[in-house]
């Protein structure tokens, strides 16, 4: 009788272990999917200022070209990686406040060795304007065009890249308007 009983609760125990692998087995898809579905890339998804921003005919294209050609550097949101890519996200407008910013940001290397055609990357970097630095943009900035982009993409920086930023920044700095 005791160890009728003894049995029977072992059974009991073995019929309960097979629930843990399958457990076990949900918990990993849903890390899995969490994982799949980048909750960092949901926070960039595109807002309300993109839709209407001048030069971007579908932000939500311009959004999946940022992801697949330049978020690698500059981070989903903007910000930059230490020692990668300089963060965009509040700065990035400051450029075309300077003589030669505007040139400067067709002509920087991650943008004009980017595989995407002219217009696209024109798309991308009217968007990346909007999206990461509205604020410092121009009133009276006029959007990039398939036509400018390709011109100056044919004349990338190189070396000189770095030392050419940096004396814009200065320049933005001087002239700021905050
Ligand atoms: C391999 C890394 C890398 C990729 C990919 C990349 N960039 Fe960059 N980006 C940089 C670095 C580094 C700089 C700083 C200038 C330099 O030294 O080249 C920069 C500078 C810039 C700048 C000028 C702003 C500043 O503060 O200097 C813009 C605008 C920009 N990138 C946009 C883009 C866009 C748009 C794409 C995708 C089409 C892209 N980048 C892809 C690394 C990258």
């Amino acid at each position: 009788m005791h160890s009728q009983g003894r049995r029977a609760a072992g059974q009991a125990r073995v019929r309960g272990v097979p629930q843990w692998p399958l457990l076990l087995w949900l918990m990993g898809l849903l890390c899995a999917a969490a994982v799949l579905c980048d909750p960092t890339l949901a926070t960039v998804t595109p807002s309300a200022p993109d839709a209407a921003a001048p030069g971007v005919s579908n932000a939500q294209r311009a959004w999946q070209h940022w992801t697949l050609n330049c978020q690698g550097c500059h981070r989903p949101d903007g910000t930059g990686s230490e020692g990668t890519a300089p963060g965009l996200a509040q700065t990035v407008g400051r450029f075309l406040r300077v003589p030669g910013g505007r040139e400067y940001l067709g002509r920087v290397p991650g943008v004009a060795a980017s595989p995407l055609s002219d217009a696209d990357l024109a798309e991308v970097l009217n968007w990346m304007l909007w999206r990461f630095d509205a604020a410092d943009v121009p009133a009276a900035f006029v959007p990039y065009t398939a036509l400018e982009v390709g011109h100056l993409r044919s004349q990338p920086l190189r070396m000189e890249a770095a030392r050419v930023r940096r004396h814009l920044l200065e320049k933005a700095e001087r002239s700021s308007v905050r």
